[in-house]
């Protein structure tokens, strides 16, 4: 286990990178499995979720080879296992996403119900739905969902909620099955668009990704093919509320600002300063912050992946901000850890929040509750008065590359130790 002490209360400034997307490495990975000869992935992120699912990878049989730093090389022929091994699926939410293309490549696939961030019970009936709509069979026997198939037959989908990992399984599923196959009600992330254009330039077709309905027209076989993982649109949201409640100037650069035009509308509206360009972010601490409600929503909508950061921007606002949470049942855990360091947030229900600031925070003794949360109050702590001990760090480096050495290059005190 590992922790965090941070000395908050001093001005950041300078350059900070962003890395290739968790969520969108965590799909393009499993989907070489569909390919009939070797990928190769660039700007991989260096977290311990990609760690876990080269590990469940390696564990079926693939052979991956690092070329360079966030270069890796993925020959999966030799892959012959499609039992996903429970310890290391319970640690991953992710590793929903191997059930789609196991199922398409070798008609059968054994999977525990997979672990991930604690937000919410996160059923995969959608997926389990849809792969029984496209002719599988599931049983579940020693907790574990056994699903096979003869073939797999295109077919009309409709979830009946937007879900990105449901979205994504379905269109590696439908990638190599007999005839068209139509998702209604699909998850528009620029994960999806990632995997749809990474899936096509193997042989796929699939058209209108990125749109509410996708058409898949299933292919024989898929060919290797080599591509670059995007930047992390959530590590970008959250240093700019970073830099807003922290830095002087901060410059946060290879971004696609072009994947959160709704969150820099709304943080314009809360009085954040930016400057943008194609590929760069450069945010000012905001002195007069105004309170700004938010519903989270899927993508393009605001992340809920940003609400717990922008719920710390908003203990700071001059006024009372609403935020509603409708993605997840279980996303507001941190709010208790605020409180303790003196943020005033009401908790109406498990979905919704009110916000009074601004109000000056102090360090405390913290336990990370997940990934987002947990960056969250690692920022408390940055712009906290006094001494913050962050605990149960492992959390975020699921989700954020060598945070400590980042922060401390743009003048944090932070130090990581292993308790
Ligand atoms: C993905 O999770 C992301 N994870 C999450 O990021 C992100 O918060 C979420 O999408 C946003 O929707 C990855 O891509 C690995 P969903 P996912 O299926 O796919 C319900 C992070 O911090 N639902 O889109 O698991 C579900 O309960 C993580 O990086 C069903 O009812 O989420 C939720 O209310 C956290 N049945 C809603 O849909 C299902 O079969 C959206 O869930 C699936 C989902």
């Amino acid at each position: 286990m590992y922790q965090y002490t941070i000395i908050g209360g001093h001005e950041l400034k300078g350059e900070i990178s962003v890395y290739g997307d968790k969520n969108t490495a965590l799909k393009l990975i499993p989907a070489t499995i569909l390919a009939a000869n070797k990928c190769t992935i660039s700007n991989i992120p260096d977290i311990t979720d990609i760690t876990t699912m080269m590990e469940i990878m390696k564990d079926l049989g693939a052979k991956i080879k690092k070329i360079k730093t966030g270069q890796f090389e993925f020959d999966t022929k030799p892959v012959r296992k499609t039992t996903i091994n429970p310890l290391l699926a319970r640690k991953l939410r992710a590793s929903t996403v191997l059930m789609g293309p196991l199922l398409a490549r070798f008609k059968k696939v054994s999977i525990p119900h997979p672990g991930g961030c604690v937000i919410g019970k996160r059923p995969i009936d959608i997926h389990l739905d849809a792969f029984k709509k496209l002719g599988a069979k599931i049983s579940i026997k020693d907790s574990y969902y056994h699903i096979v198939t003869k073939n797999l037959k295109g077919t009309k989908i409709i979830p009946h909620s937007i879900s990105v990992t449901g979205t994504e399984n379905i269109m590696m599923a439908a990638a190599m099955a007999q005839g068209k196959t139509t998702i209604e009600y699909c998850a528009c992330e620029p994960s999806i668009v990632a995997l749809a254009d990474f899936l096509n330039q193997m042989g796929a077709d699939i058209r209108q990704a990125g749109s509410p309905k996708i058409i898949i027209n299933g292919q024989k076989q898929l060919h290797g093919a080599n591509t670059t993982v995007i930047s992390d649109r959530l590590e970008t949201g959250t240093f700019i509320i970073l830099g807003a409640l922290c830095a002087k100037e901060l410059v946060i650069k290879n971004c696609q600002p072009n994947h959160l035009e709704v969150f820099l509308e709304i943080i314009k509206k809360a009085g954040v300063k930016i400057k943008r360009s194609h590929n760069q972010i450069v945010v000012y601490r905001s002195k007069h912050l105004k309170p700004n409600n938010i519903t989270t929503n899927a993508y393009p909508g605001f992340p809920t992946d940003l609400q717990a950061p922008y719920t710390l921007l908003m203990t700071q606002a001059d006024g009372v901000s609403m935020i509603h949470e409708t993605i997840f049942e279980g996303r507001l855990n941190y709010i208790e850890w605020l409180n303790t360091m003196g943020a005033n947030i009401t908790l109406c229900d498990p979905h919704r929040a009110i916000v009074s600031g601004p109000t000056p925070l102090v360090g405390k003794k913290i336990v990370s509750p997940d990934i987002r949360a947990g960056m969250t109050l690692i920022i408390a702590g940055l712009m906290a008065k006094g001494k913050s001990q962050i605990d149960n760090i492992d959390l975020v480096d699921r989700g954020y590359t060598n945070l400590d050495q980042r922060l401390k290059e743009i003048g944090a005190r932070i130090t990581r130790k292993k308790i």
